[in-house]
């Protein structure tokens, strides 16, 4: 049954604080939220994508702003769907378009959709005349849980992904986990492995909670997503709060993002893996390198898979034929990845569940050695 309940966790950033508003039904709830938050005389322009609008949820945003009066310029603009409009040619028409509004330095922007279309408003929120307010309504599990948090916007070049970007932190967050019933299964399993990173980097009760409830999350009980919804965000919070620039601790949310996007780039980023089960199989091999070192007991590494599995994510080679898996490939792409630094790959390796740490003081041979499996 969907509760009425709301959580609210606040990103601490001093003046650039804001808050992440948890819950089924917030989207018909937009305008009056927003209006709280920004108040009723900003002008706003939402964009969004071709599946967002036929799911229905752009018509709930629109009428919850048209119910409060909030002024809205324009029709929505409404992007086709998939990864490749997350780039400079796509990007470079998004600012037009803007500007061809006649929007100003009050105007406030409004992603509504998944990562895609949150990096890419986000950061043109960021660009557009030196700078304008936004506001993520996510919608997809990935996003409520990761992307949508944290003000990390940007785009992607020919030479990697999210290599062209900016930190700025939005206005307010809305994530409806009422919206995540409208979503393909396997875009929900997709996110829960960002969900399950969160127990795994800190939060060993909370990887407990996720074993015994996990299923209800990726089925849809309302109440376990919500708890999901609001422990993972909660989680990426405070992390953001004390490092917003990724000078330390905010590169554990990398936990099996560096195997993860070698996997993706292998695949050319296409659909024969989404971003959520690279960085389960990535998170996998992140604990069995751990064990490889000596750092991790092994029972912990099983208990990973043995979630993920359970999930319905892939943990190994066996799960994912279609993916080229050539262990020296693999590392040359992870040799690519925007976090080597001084030539160094940094690892997010683990002492066990929930106890993440970060090194760059590991051999080539053994993540070799990982990789062959
Ligand atoms: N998705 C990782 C971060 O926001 O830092």
């Amino acid at each position: 049954m969907t509760e009425m309940v709301r959580d609210t966790v606040r990103v601490e950033l001093g003046e650039r604080s804001y808050d992440i508003l948890v819950g089924a039904g917030v989207l018909a709830e937009a305008g009056r939220h927003i209006a709280g938050a920004i108040g009723r005389k900003r002008r706003l322009v939402i964009v969004t994508d071709e599946n967002v609008r036929a799911a229905g949820h752009l018509a709930v945003v629109e009428q919850a702003l048209g119910a409060e009066g909030l002024p809205v310029t324009g029709a929505a603009i409404v992007l086709p769907p998939g990864e490749h409009i997350k780039g400079c040619d796509s990007f470079g028409t998004l600012l037009e378009s803007l500007l061809g509004r006649g929007i100003d330095r009050k105007t406030v922007l409004v992603a509504l959709g998944g990562g895609v279309i949150g990096d890419l408003t986000g950061f043109a929120a960021a660009c557009a005349l030196r700078g304008l307010d936004f506001i993520q309504i996510p919608t997809t599990l990935l996003s409520q849980v990761d992307s949508s948090v944290g003000g990390k916007t940007g785009i992607n070049s020919k030479h990697g992904k999210n290599l062209i970007g900016a930190f700025h932190q939005p206005k307010l967050v809305l994530a409806d986990t009422a919206v995540l019933d409208t979503l393909e299964p396997r875009e929900v399993r997709s996110g829960y492995a960002e969900v399950v990173k969160y127990g795994l980097i800190n939060d060993p009760a909370f990887f407990g909670w996720l074993e015994r409830h996990g299923e209800e999350v990726i089925a849809g009980d309302d109440k376990a997503r919500r708890q999901a919804v609001t422990t993972s965000c909660r989680a990426k919070a405070a992390i953001v709060g004390a490092d917003e620039r990724e000078s330390g601790q905010r590169a554990l949310l990398n936990l099996g993002h560096t195997f993860g996007h070698a996997f993706e780039a292998a695949c050319g980023y296409d659909d024969r893996l989404r971003h959520g089960e690279a960085v389960a199989l990535g998170m996998v091999l992140a604990f069995e390198l751990s064990v490889r070192l000596g750092l991790c007991p092994a029972a912990d590494a099983l208990r990973v898979r043995a979630h993920l599995f359970e999930a319905g994510l892939p943990t190994g080679r066996a799960d994912v034929p279609e993916v080229p898996w050539i262990a020296e490939e693999l590392l040359a792409h992870m040799g690519h990845d925007k976090k080597v630094c001084d030539g160094r790959i940094t690892f997010v390796l683990a002492r066990g569940i929930g106890k993440a740490f970060l090194t760059s003081e590991v051999d080539t041979a053994d993540v070799l050695q990982v990789l062959e499996g």
